[in-house]
């Protein structure tokens, strides 16, 4: 998935031939999916932060309030380098890995390590979501030589994968351990933690088991 620089700055009109063709379709579906998704997440994202207990959650969910809002710019730039109006298609995938996050914020407690390991896993499952669909849409956009869409579609790409390892940072910095030694003191059987120590494997191996 590489970035053509040369092709920055500029519109697509290439895609002219291939416009009734039913791939261009179903990238210009995938992308008002994503225009949705990312409006929903915008909502979404002052919930979490609300509900997280630690000030570095708190923020990383600030943080990423703010990269969406650019990611929703963005997406406008893409429908307009493709001459297309920019307009949201209703997903029902990310209204559900919405609503397990909230549903995490009434079955944990307030003030609680548990409470913000459960929300940075409801967090990644929305940013590996947004992974699959926006790395799709970069091999898509490659395809049908929208260079100009392929580049702004991989910049966001980009944003999502340091996210999702931000959280898992986060998470393995102190939360886990904290939230296991909630677990300690407490005889509800909930949550089972195990820590993996395998630094190796520093790509999402948050090991939070529900
Ligand atoms: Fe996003
Ligand atoms: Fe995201």
């Amino acid at each position: 998935m590489s970035q053509n620089s040369e092709t920055s700055g500029r519109k697509d009109y290439s895609h002219e031939a291939t416009k009734d063709g039913p791939l261009y379709k179903f990238f210009l579906d995938g992308l008002k999916d994503m225009y949705f998704a990312e409006k929903h997440i915008l909502e979404a994202l002052p919930k979490m932060k609300a509900a997280a207990t630690t000030e570095e959650l708190q923020d990383a969910f600030e943080d990423h309030h703010l990269v969406t809002q650019k990611q929703v710019s963005r997406l406008e730039k893409v429908f307009k380098s493709i001459d297309e109006k920019a307009e949201g298609k209703k997903c029902e995938a990310i209204i559900g890995i919405v609503k397990e996050g909230e549903s995490i914020i009434q079955d944990t407690d307030e003030g609680t390590m548990t409470r913000d390991a459960a929300l940075i896993i409801a967090a990644q499952k929305v940013e590996h979501y947004e992974i699959a669909s926006y790395g799709g849409l970069v091999a898509l956009a490659e395809t049908l030589d929208l260079g100009r869409a392929a580049d702004l579609l991989q910049t966001t790409l980009e944003e999502e994968e340091e996210t999702d390892l931000d959280l898992t940072d986060i998470a393995e910095s102190f939360i886990n351990f904290r939230a296991a030694d909630e677990d300690e003191d407490d005889d509800s059987e909930d949550y089972e933690y195990e820590y993996d120590d395998d630094d190796d494997d520093d790509y999402n191996n948050n090991s939070l088991v529900l």
